[in-house]
């Protein structure tokens, strides 16, 4: 089980990371944090070596988007190449898992998508749960939809659940048994928390306390 932080927060990644085995990255998060954002991407590449830092494109048109994402692969061997599951993309991502860069294709929302993805050959596909809950569509049953297919066409591209906004997913994608979670900083918090671990640590510490001893062992 794989755990990345979605986030560009470099306090908050150089804090997890011991923990985390990446960090995923957007144009929306980037934009949001105000930093430059190539130097914001070679910092957290800095704080991460060995681990997978997911940087998007960001070229909307094929050819551009071809080249940018060879630009980007260059920026460090931890990097993975984030592109969109557009079918007009289908042709760039062939081209790219041909020249061995690492992909993790981003705003995948159903089994065909994702399917075609894993025959293409990418490392990851990331399914958005969250924003299909927006939409009414249960996110969490599509992770367990692509288990299953995915191991019974014994494809090697991971699924990496994305869009995660809440405790529940967490748990709902581990046991959907994917490979690895990216969520944001206040949803690992809160799922590594739990008030009666608070409370369990409270009550032992006020009983022993009672005893009055200074020194042990
Ligand atoms: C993942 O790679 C994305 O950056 C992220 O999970 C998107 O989450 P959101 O739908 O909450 O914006």
């Amino acid at each position: 089980m794989k755990i990345i932080l979605d986030s560009v927060d470099i306090v908050q990644i150089q804090k997890w990371a011991y923990f985390i085995d990446g960090v995923t990255t957007n144009p929306t998060l980037l934009a949001k944090n105000g930093s430059d954002p190539l130097t914001r991407i070679k910092e957290i590449l800095a704080l991460l070596p060995g681990k997978d830092v997911s940087v998007e494109v960001t070229e909307l048109e094929p050819d551009a988007m071809y080249a940018q994402a060879h630009k980007i692969a260059k920026l460090g061997s931890n990097v993975l190449v984030k592109i969109p599951c557009h079918k007009d993309y289908y042709p760039v991502i062939a081209r790219l898992v041909n020249d061995g860069i690492k992909l993790n294709i981003t705003l995948v929302f159903s089994l065909f998508q994702a399917l075609s993805m894993c025959k293409l050959g990418v490392v990851y596909i990331s399914p958005f749960i969250g924003r299909l809950d927006d939409h009414d569509i249960d996110g969490s049953e599509l992770l367990f939809q692509l288990r299953g297919t995915i191991d019974a066409y014994n494809y090697k591209t991971q699924i990496l659940a994305a869009s995660i906004r809440s405790v529940l997913h967490v748990h709902e994608a581990l046991l959907a048994g994917v490979d690895a979670i990216t969520m944001p900083v206040k949803v690992l918090e809160l799922a590594a928390e739990h008030q009666l671990t608070d409370q369990g640590i409270a009550t032992f510490n006020a009983d022993w306390q009672k005893l009055g001893i200074s020194k042990f062992p």
